[in-house]
């Protein structure tokens, strides 16, 4: 797989091997920031509509890769298709994000919770995979995700976004087994969807801790930490140079960077909390660390974008003894659609030019 590869800089750099110049990709690279996106949006009628369609899906993957000299795809498609196959009925009302029918609440619900079939229920997930790698032909790597078994259940159990997460921390400390259930549950599901997203052709995976930081450090060690290092240790990745490496991505995270560190994950994601130098000192290469531009850096001006990134790479390059391997740049959470297309060109740019060795 690797070997097809045209542009492998992405793969390298999660090994910790050198690279001509830092790679770099960036969370909701495809989206509504994209006129092109929201017309392929408007054809299909809606995101889950497009989301459900493997050619349609194909073609929002590729469009950020049309415009930028971006490093790695991301399929399209999101986080809250297990729990949408687990039966709880997702759906969007426009400006208000995601909402499931039927959220789950109690102990009950949660023990009705089966594992979806991942070529049936979640096939159209699979198809989008082998669709976008025959048509990326090699050019760069695709990455597979999912949400963390936490985030997922957070979603889950407030029936959509939250604030304050009153319902799940309600449940934590009230009926701390019937949570532990539904994360292990979700957490089979992660594996297996991860598992099949591999096998179907993607060549590393993401998993989404979004709302990990929302824990206090003694909740953050009970109910997500433990799920995303057994993702870590159960899911099948290969050996060496082969291997299909995992990157654990988390809002928040900072204070667990040595935690995440021995995971068992091939790469952290880091929010812009955190400088990167400190996450470099603290992973101590132990693993890959991406990130961490923070997203608004995007309405400054080029000139300031330039400099962010700047900053950004010296930094990781201060904190790892001199040298810029290890590092995937990308920002520390996801775009907005109000954000300039030219400003992303300038920064997949300037991370090039500024780390070329
Ligand atoms: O990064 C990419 O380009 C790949 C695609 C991707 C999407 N969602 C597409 C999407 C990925 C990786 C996700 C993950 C996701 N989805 C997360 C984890 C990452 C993060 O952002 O924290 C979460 C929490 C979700 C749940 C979700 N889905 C939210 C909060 C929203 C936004 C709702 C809104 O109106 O802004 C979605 C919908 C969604 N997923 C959109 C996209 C491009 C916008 C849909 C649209 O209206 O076109």
């Amino acid at each position: 797989m690797t070997q097809t590869l045209k542009n492998d800089r992405f793969l390298r750099a999660l090994r910790r091997e050198p690279v001509d110049c830092t790679p770099v990709w960036l969370m909701r690279q495809a989206g509504r920031y994209l006129p092109e996106y929201r017309a392929s949006r408007a054809k299909a009628g809606s995101f889950l509509a497009m989301a459900k369609n493997p050619e349609l899906a194909c073609e929002v993957t590729l469009q950020p890769l049309e415009r930028f000299d971006l490093d790695a795809a991301i399929l399209f498609s999101d986080i809250l298709t297990i729990p949408d196959a687990m039966g709880l009925g997702l759906y969007f009302v426009d400006g208000e994000g995601p909402k499931f029918e039927r959220p789950v609440r109690d102990a009950a619900a949660i023990a009705k919770l089966g594992m979806p079939d991942m070529e049936t229920e979640l096939g159209y997930v699979m198809d989008a995979v082998r669709v976008i790698r025959r048509e990326l032909d090699g050019r760069v790597p695709l990455i597979g995700f999912s949400g963390s078994p936490w985030t997922l259940a957070c979603y889950m159990v407030e029936g959509g976004g939250s604030k304050d997460f009153a319902r799940i921390k309600a449940l934590a400390h009230n009926d701390p087994k019937a949570l532990h259930a539904l994360l292990s549950v979700n957490t089979d599901a992660v594996i297996a969807y991860l598992a099949a997203q591999r096998a179907a052709g993607a060549q590393a995976l993401q998993v989404f801790d979004t709302w990990g930081g929302v824990l206090s450090p003694a909740m953050y060690r009970e109910f997500s930490l433990p799920y995303l290092a057994r993702i870590a240790h159960e899911l099948e990745r290969g050996e060496g140079a082969e291997r299909t490496p995992l990157i654990v991505f988390g809002r928040g995270n900072a204070a667990y960077l040595e935690d995440l560190a021995a995971s068992g994950a091939e790469g952290v994601g880091v929010d812009w909390l955190v400088e990167l130098g400190e996450a470099a000192r603290r992973t101590g290469g132990r693993v890959a660390v991406q990130g961490n531009l923070d997203p608004a850096t995007l309405y400054g001006s080029p000139e300031a974008i330039r400099r962010e990134v700047r900053r950004a790479l010296d930094s990781w390059r201060d904190g790892n003894g001199g040298s810029r391997e290890g590092h995937v740049f990308n920002l520390g959470h996801g775009m907005s659609p109000d954000m300039d297309p030219e400003h992303v060109r300038v920064l997949v740019d300037e991370v090039h030019a500024h780390s070329r060795r």
